[in-house]
């Protein structure tokens, strides 16, 4: 029996601890590729060299080509520039819109039946790329983010109860961006609702840190964005796929009437297995967070509108 075979595509921060992260998983064989000679070669030796240490036999290749990349199961791509102090991630579209256009005809020509994730940023607007340029049915190309953005909000939470940060049960949806919408009616832990807990001034400030969290992680790094909690959220999405989980994740996916959001990438609960999106969740939200991920939503179309007008 052949392992999966999964690529990631862009040696950067994100994409090589991804390799990592996915090599060190045991169950596929994981393929790195980028346009800097030497850089996906170099990462992916050193990957594989760690693994005799680990006892994990998989094959990690590092390679500028897309043939290598042929058959994948799972394509992640990452590739982008990413934000410095000061930046939105909108203000990375056109750059990275062209990145993820050309990348994804390269994936779907050697891999026409895989799944992609996308991770680039602006994450929404990227998967709408990835979409158009696929020519795939949506439930095979989705985003990360609400993985990462919800990791973020359990974190602080976690922090601020002193529990488990298995014990904290919440989502974020909305898109990746300001205007995400953490879930704080539907938030508990070990099922006592949040609001019971924490006082809510309080309670908004953690709120906001999660919304503000790329944000204080590049203002700290000041040369890149974050990548240890992208890639471990990305990995997690990719378990759910490759093994079939039917795990329900935070998963940025094409609405089409769901939420009452339409034609659009949002993020919202999704249940991942081997076919990628299986189910979309519709949550019974209040009124106010409707509204939040609507607004939210208007957000991701307003940079919908600025790619198609850079492509006409
Ligand atoms: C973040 C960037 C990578 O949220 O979008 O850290």
């Amino acid at each position: 029996m052949s392992r999966k075979k999964i690529t990631v595509v862009g040696a950067g921060n994100v994409g090589g601890t991804l390799a990592q992260r996915l090599a060190e998983r045991g169950y596929a064989d994981v393929v790195l590729i980028d346009i800097v000679e030497g850089l996906p070669q170099g990462k992916a030796l050193d990957i594989l060299e760690s693994l005799p240490v680990l006892g994990i036999d998989v094959q990690v290749t590092g390679t500028n080509s897309y043939e290598e990349t042929a058959n994948s199961d799972l394509v992640v791509i990452t590739s982008g520039i990413a934000r410095r102090p000061g930046m939105s991630r909108d203000d990375l579209i056109t750059t990275n819109q062209g990145i993820v256009a050309s990348v994804t005809e390269q994936v779907v020509r050697y891999s026409p039946n895989t799944i992609i994730i996308c991770v680039t940023n602006p994450l929404d607007a990227m998967c709408h790329v990835a979409l158009e340029t696929s020519g795939f049915p949506k439930q095979r190309v989705i985003g990360q983010s609400g993985v990462l953005d919800t990791a973020r909000f359990r974190t602080f939470l976690a922090q601020e109860l002193q529990v488990s940060v298995q014990d904290v049960h919440a989502y974020v949806l909305g898109g990746h961006g300001d205007t995400m919408v953490p879930l704080v009616d539907t938030t508990n832990i070990a099922g006592v609702p949040v609001r019971k807990l924490i006082p809510e001034d309080r309670l908004q400030q953690i709120v906001q840190r999660a919304r503000d969290g790329g944000a204080e992680i590049v203002n700290l790094l000041k040369t890149g964005s974050a990548f240890y909690a992208p890639s471990a959220a990305t990995a997690q999405m990719v378990d759910a796929i490759l093994l079939d989980k039917h795990q329900i994740l935070p998963t940025c996916v094409y609405l089409q009437g769901e939420y009452g959001i339409n034609d659009l990438y949002v993020g919202v609960p999704v249940k991942l297995g081997a076919s990628g999106v299986e189910q979309i969740i519709e949550l019974d939200l209040s009124a106010a967070e409707r509204e939040a991920l609507h607004k939210s939503a208007s957000a991701v179309r307003e940079l919908v509108e600025v790619l198609h007008r850079a492509r006409e």
